[in-house]
């Protein structure tokens, strides 16, 4: 799921939940719906994508460590699991803090 969040006061988006059922997972499914989440949010004319999650995974969609571009938080997560990305070359990410949509209560 992707929601509206803001880098300060940036429209940015946050991916999350993300989910595969357990008898599911490593087929792939992951990666096709979040391939398929930024490609609709890059036609929908979106620039920014934010994740709090595995620092392993959420790289190879292009996803690098948010506090390297001013990036951070308002409560204290593990700093290399806040990623963030840029979908489109011409638009570089804004440094900030995320605010999450208020149902996150972050
Ligand atoms: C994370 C998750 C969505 C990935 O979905 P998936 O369909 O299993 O992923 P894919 O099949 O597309 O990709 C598999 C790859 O993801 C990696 N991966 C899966 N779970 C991972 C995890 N928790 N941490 C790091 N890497 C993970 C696998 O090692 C595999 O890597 P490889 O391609 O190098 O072999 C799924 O494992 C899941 O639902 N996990 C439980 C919920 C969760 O942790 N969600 C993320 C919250 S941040």
């Amino acid at each position: 799921m992707l929601t509206r969040c803001h880098i300060d006061r940036t429209p940015a988006l946050c991916l999350g939940p993300c989910a595969v059922l357990p008898g599911y997972q490593r087929r792939g499914a992951g990666s096709a719906a979040i391939r398929a989440a930024l490609a609709a949010a890059r036609e929908k004319g979106e620039y920014f994508v934010v994740v709090l999650g595995h620092p392993t995974y959420y790289p190879r969609f292009g996803f690098t460590r948010a506090s390297v571009h001013g990036i951070g938080l308002t409560i204290d997560v593990p700093d290399e699991a806040l990623m963030a990305l840029a979908l489109d070359s011409g638009h570089p990410l804004p440094g900030g803090t995320v605010r999450y949509a208020a149902p996150f209560g972050i």
